[in-house]
């Protein structure tokens, strides 16, 4: 199969309405759509994935009143975060209808539903006129899209097309927030910042990060530690001076004296939205560019630093020896 690089949306929502799998802008990563409540076509996504059937997909709908067809519940908070929220990075896990198809939800009683922001992504969601479900549009694992390009790079060959919306404006995948039996959880901290979410429904719980042997079994499939890593080896440090001659370094603002390698700064003027919105970017060049070995400078932990943190230190712990 060849994978087109399609520019109209018409020819997107005609495949999608066929079964077919389309790769699609949102404003967090490029997304791999298909049919949500259609049990065939979401197999379909895993096996272009080759993700583990255990590890649920994100259900994205046209307008957040829509959030009732998947939800059984919406309790109080979540129904604040969704008025102040939606459309955007934010992805809410409910109790699910029974409609919702297990493989959607990895078996689970909930149901991660999200109303994302861009534009055509909502046109194609409307027009299809059921819920996409649709995970990064990466390999299960590596490194999630930021552009029509990153995604060709990753699937060429196993999905037939990808609608080319240009680079994402965010730039890491949504915040996950999980409404469970005994609280609130932060489930992945993205492209919203925790504190605003804080700010409004207080604390959130957190769950210590697993491995992939016990995911399985968690009510967190997202956490794995193994996620988001390019091909390359990638450390993070805290001084410039645990640099090795040769690395292809990763930083927020500032750069080392004299070294030799490839240098990224995301944001020399310090805005961490526009550090987010390069950070995969950044990471599919450097991989890509041949060095030995990636060291990512430690992003300051607030705001979207803290999502920056979490995709660094699981592409971290990828490559760390049992
Ligand atoms: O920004 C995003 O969220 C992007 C764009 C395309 O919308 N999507 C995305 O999907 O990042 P994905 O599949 O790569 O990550 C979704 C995460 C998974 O790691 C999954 O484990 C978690 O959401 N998840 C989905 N349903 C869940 C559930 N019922 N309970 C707990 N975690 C869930
Ligand atoms: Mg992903």
């Amino acid at each position: 199969m060849q994978t087109v690089v399609l520019s109209d949306a018409e020819e997107a929502i005609r495949a999608l309405k066929a079964g077919e799998l389309v790769a699609l802008p949102t404003e967090t990563v490029y997304g791999l759509a298909g049919l949500g409540l259609n049990p065939e076509v979401l197999a379909k996504i895993f096996s272009a994935k080759d993700r583990p059937t255990f590890d649920p997909l994100i259900l994205h709908i046209a307008r957040p009143g829509q959030v009732s067809q998947l939800a059984s519940e919406v309790p109080h908070d979540a129904r604040r975060l969704v008025d102040t929220f939606w459309p955007g990075p934010l992805t809410l896990v409910l109790p699910k209808k029974p409609h919702v198809p297990d493989l959607a939800t990895a078996g689970l009683g909930t149901v991660a539903v999200r109303c994302p922001k861009h534009p055509l992504m909502r046109k194609i969601i409307e027009k299809v006129g059921v819920p996409l479900a649709a995970p990064s549009a990466n390999l299960f694992g590596r490194l999630s899209p930021t552009s029509a390009q990153h995604v060709v790079e990753q699937l060429e060959g196993r999905i037939p097309y990808v609608l080319d919306g240009g680079a994402c404006e965010v730039g890491v995948e949504s915040t996950i927030i999980g409404f469970m039996p005994d609280g609130v959880y932060l489930l992945r901290p993205g492209g919203l910042p925790v504190e605003q979410v804080e700010h409004m429904i207080g604390p959130l719980k957190r769950l210590p990060a697993q491995s992939v042997e016990t995911a399985a079994s968690q009510a967190a499939p997202g956490m794995l530690m193994k996620h988001y890593a390019p091909a390359t080896p990638l450390v993070m440090i805290d001084r410039f001076e645990e640099l090795k001659p040769g690395d292809g370094v990763l930083t927020f603002c500032g750069r080392p004296q004299g070294h030799l390698g490839p240098v990224m700064e995301l944001s020399p003027r310090k805005n961490l939205q526009e550090a987010a919105s390069l950070l995969f970017q950044a990471l599919h060049q450097l991989d890509r560019s041949g060095v030995p070995r990636i060291a990512a400078l430690r992003f300051p932990e607030h705001g979207l630093g803290m999502a920056i943190n979490d995709r660094l230190s699981r592409a971290a712990a990828t490559h760390r020896p049992a």
